[in-house]
């Protein structure tokens, strides 16, 4: 279980942006060489290729063989370069110079122009796989993050990944087939060059090499320095992404100005956005040092490079034809190797992002629990939880330590307990969305792990305390809680047994209104009637086991009184789990667990707890005490 310390607070009580430079990645990264970087290039090459492939294999073929024949025609037409130079060199009179240089003069002509239009197919063929790659790398990621455990998500470390995965490794992954088919393209141009200067003078080859390689060194230097900067900023790209959120969506937009936010906010993001700022002006600084350094070697290399040829020149090791061609080959030939390093640049950088994109990938599938479950599990009989210990993953404490509990099908458990008690955590875990880090939660006897999750979701009915109002219709708010097409009958019953049938008949276009107010037609609802949309999903799937998670916190008095009352029909045939703070409702419960720090505490009937005269008698006691009009004493003192 992973144990830190708190993290040094900011005004916002939010991690100190320092703090992801010592995320355990960032020296990884630092110690990373040069040469492995470049090592791992192919593989990533590979990759990128296996998910083009995946998106389009059409469209990769036509990617990467355009490229390679555009490639393929540099030669040529650098061969036919060196044809009229020598043709145009060439001792004799003019026309007849003019008429050997003719046939070169015309295939170069014809090898630009088809050059020319197979970049443009292979750009066209390029556009098109951008948006492919992308779209199948976001739907990986979403179908990995939606099959994680629910614990991911409380881990920071994680939330930072998917959120680079989100808003940079999608990005990157849908370039870099292009920058694979770039690096093609201009390897083939080069080896082309190559060759020429080679056979015009050997001398020539490792001075081409010598006058790119520190160009290359300080452009890929460069990008690796700003993918380092890039994570390291991971957090406070997030925070500032909280933060715009906040600021510019209706959700905060109250409690903004109803708590004059708006000063501490703006100095907030102001504080980061400059931390921000600065760390990538930092970067640019040291890339520009770098860069610089790449030029001024770059420049004495092409300078001897010249200088060379002047030297074979003058020497007569070389004749004018042989030095003219020699010059233009190697004038192209820097530009091909300035392109190839711009290429291996891009895609390096990349592959930066998609190898991190992969990461997240992994990690998504380590968090995913490894194999589901098979088993059917049948109606429910009896769930058992026995000897549960489970702590949050940031967390210091257990949230719940040796917690047993029984729930048989046809009672009604009430489970109650002061804020924070584990109540919720409770729930979640019997629904299978936490797993336990001891004891064993049982489901007729077999361990709820070995279930079909699916199976096991669709035979309980869970409403959450803390519910998700999704930006779907009324009637899909209630009936995604099972697959398949709607049930009117169980429909009609979910919205009449949560008072849902209420709020559904004021809304402008009944079931089909979305509620959302960002959508046309859209409405909002009152506290009080999302809850009962929210029980209203609950209880559609006619489940065998029934969490009601403080399903009343927001209803009014006689909503409150229906709900109870369903949740005692429903436990004619279902098992009913309620949690509620409302304990004049848990008097009819069959059994009742009190929760404390974690802990079952107490447990049996409402008279059974009256009598022991422990925790349940006293949260009880103060709430008769407020309905009798009497205040007990020991409160009275603390209000004062
Ligand atoms: N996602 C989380 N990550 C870390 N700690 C959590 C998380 N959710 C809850 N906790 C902590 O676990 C403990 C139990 O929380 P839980 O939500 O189960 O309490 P509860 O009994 O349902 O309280 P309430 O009556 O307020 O609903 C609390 O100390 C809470 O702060
Ligand atoms: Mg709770």
């Amino acid at each position: 279980m992973n144990r830190r310390r708190p993290a040094p607070a900011t005004p916002a009580g939010l991690p100190e942006l320092a703090t992801s430079r010592f995320h355990p990645w960032f020296g990884d990264l630092q110690r990373l060489s040069l040469w492995r970087m470049l090592t791992r290039l192919p593989a990533l090459i590979a990759t990128a290729l296996r998910w083009s492939w995946k998106a389009s294999p059409r469209d990769t073929l036509l990617t990467v063989g355009l490229n390679i024949a555009a490639g393929a025609l540099s030669a040529i037409v650098l061969t036919a370069v060196v044809g009229i130079l020598q043709g145009l060199f060439a001792q004799g009179p003019t026309p007849e110079r003019l008429q050997a240089a003719l046939p070169s003069l015309l295939l170069a002509g014809a090898a630009m122009v088809t050059r020319a239009a197979l970049r443009s197919a292979a750009i066209w063929a390029q556009g098109r796989l951008t948006p492919m790659v992308e779209r199948a790398v976001e739907v990986e990621l979403v179908s990995l993050t939606t099959a994680t455990r629910l614990e991911a998500f409380d881990d920071s470390d994680w939330c930072d990944q998917i959120h680079r995965a989100r808003t940079l490794g999608v990005y990157e992954a849908g370039r870099i087939t292009g920058y694979a088919a770039d690096i093609a393209t201009e390897l083939i141009s080069l080896l082309a060059v190559a060759t020429v200067v080679t056979v015009l003078h050997p001398v020539l080859l490792p001075l081409l090499a010598l006058t790119v390689a520190p160009v290359g060194w300080a452009a890929i230097r460069s990008a690796r320095m700003r993918y380092a900067r890039m994570r390291a900023l991971s957090t406070s790209n997030r925070l500032l992404y909280m933060y715009t959120h906040a600021m510019t969506e209706r959700e905060a937009a109250a409690e903004l100005r109803a708590y004059a936010m708006r000063p501490m906010l703006l100095a907030e993001f102001a504080r980061i956005s400059d931390h921000v700022r600065d760390a990538l002006l930092a970067v640019v600084g040291r890339q520009t040092t770098t860069r610089a350094v790449g030029d001024v070697l770059g420049g004495i290399a092409t300078l001897a490079t010249y200088a060379a040829l002047v030297a074979l020149l003058l020497a007569g090791l070389m004749p004018l034809a042989v030095a003219g061609a020699a010059y233009l080959a190697l004038g192209q030939g820097k530009a091909a190797l300035d392109r190839l390093m711009n290429a291996v640049n891009s895609c390096y950088e990349s592959g930066l992002y998609l190898s991190d994109l992969l990461e997240a990938f992994d990690q998504a599938r380590r968090r995913t629990p490894p194999a589901a479950g098979t088993t059917s599990p049948g109606p429910l009989e009896e769930l058992r939880v026995q000897g549960v210990d489970f702590a949050y993953p940031a967390a210091e404490a257990n949230a719940l330590t040796g917690v047993s509990i029984t729930v048989e099908r046809g009672r009604i458990v009430a489970l109650v307990g002061e804020n924070g008690s584990g109540k919720s955590t409770l729930a979640t875990l019997i629904s299978g969305l936490y797993v336990p880090d001891a004891g064993t939660i049982t489901w007729n006897g077999t361990d709820i792990a070995d279930l079909d999750p699916d199976e096991l979701h669709a035979r309980i009915g869970l409403i959450r305390q803390q519910y998700h109002q999704w930006p779907f219709s009324a009637e899909r708010n209630i009936t995604m809680a099972a697959p398949g097409t709607a049930d009117p009958d169980r429909l009609g019953r979910a919205l009449r047994l949560s008072g849902a049938d209420q709020v559904v008949a004021d809304l402008a276009h009944g079931l089909d209104t979305p509620l959302d107010t960002r959508f046309k037609d859209g409405a909002d609802l009152s506290g009080g009637q999302r809850q009962r949309i929210a029980a209203a999903r609950g209880l559609y799937p006619q489940a065998d086991l029934v969490i009601a998670d403080e399903p009343t916190a927001a209803l009014d008095a006689r909503a409150e009184e229906r709900l109870f009352s369903t949740f005692q029909a429903a436990a004619d045939g279902a098992a009913v789990l309620l949690i509620t703070h409302r304990l004049a409702s848990t008097r009819s419960a069959d059994w009742i667990y009190v929760l404390d720090h974690g802990h079952v505490v107490e447990q049996g009937t409402h008279t059974d707890l009256i009598t022991h005269g422990g925790l349940y008698a006293e949260l009880y006691g103060i709430q008769a005490a407020a309905y009798n009009g009497a205040t007990p004493h020991r409160h009275t003192e603390e209000f004062l």
